[in-house]
């Protein structure tokens, strides 16, 4: 089985598509990391997130089992993956390694901004994931203070609202709700009920 997950940031996407992956028996890709790695590689080299020679050669030559997942999850690499991740280039550099992934059996969850648009159109489930955004940003400030890093939930909020511009408004795979997709607003729930309603969602969805 093959489930699709996607959703603006801090919509709880991540938690969900882990904990539907453990329930399911199924592997889990967390694809952000992708645009993430490829992001941290151009920052590392001195480079700026919007020089696409430098995104498209990080892209093509990334190795996904190196990842230093602690090291990607910072606002200043998310803020430059958004950057990256809307160059074309880098994006079909991409592609490849995600629907391998998804192949693979015993089959995956994928989450991300367009796993059910373009990465897995057939995926057995779709989901889409989402929350107002003062509540992403009252999450992500919570995650960063816990982590020991700064992030007042105002210049969270700020950076949520860019980010969903950006990942929105890009001619390239944007953040978009499949046709065939579910919604999960995720609002007023916490993290058991949101992982119920998914459960529920892929139950009543999933091909037989
Ligand atoms: O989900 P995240 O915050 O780790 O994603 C970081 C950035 O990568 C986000 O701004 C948009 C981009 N991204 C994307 O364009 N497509 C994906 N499938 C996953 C992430």
């Amino acid at each position: 089985m093959i489930i699709a997950i996607d959703g603006p940031a801090a919509s709880g996407k991540g938690t969900v598509s882990k904990r539907l992956a453990a329930h399911y028996g199924l592997r889990h890709l967390d694809t952000g990391l992708l645009y993430r790695a490829v992001a941290k590689t151009v920052l590392d080299s001195g480079k700026k997130p919007d020089d696409t020679e430098a995104a498209i050669a990080a892209a093509t030559a990334l190795d996904p089992a190196n990842f230093d997942e602690a090291a990607l999850k910072s606002a200043v690499v998310g803020e430059a993956a958004s950057y990256v991740s809307a160059i074309p280039e880098v994006r079909a550099a991409l592609v490849a390694y995600q629907r391998d992934f998804a192949a693979t059996a015993p089959g995956a969850v994928l989450d991300g901004r367009d796993i059910g648009t373009v990465i897995c159109p057939d995926a057995d489930v779709k989901i889409f994931v989402t929350a107002a955004p003062e509540v992403r940003a009252h999450r992500r400030a919570k995650e960063y203070a816990a982590a020991g890093k700064d992030g007042d939930e105002a210049t969270v909020l700020a950076d949520i609202r860019k980010r969903d511009e950006r990942d929105s408004n890009r001619s390239a795979s944007p953040l978009k709700q499949a046709d065939d997709a579910v919604l999960l607003d995720t609002t007023n729930l916490n993290v058991e009920q949101a992982v119920a309603a998914a459960i529920a969602i892929v139950e009543r969805n999933k091909k037989r």
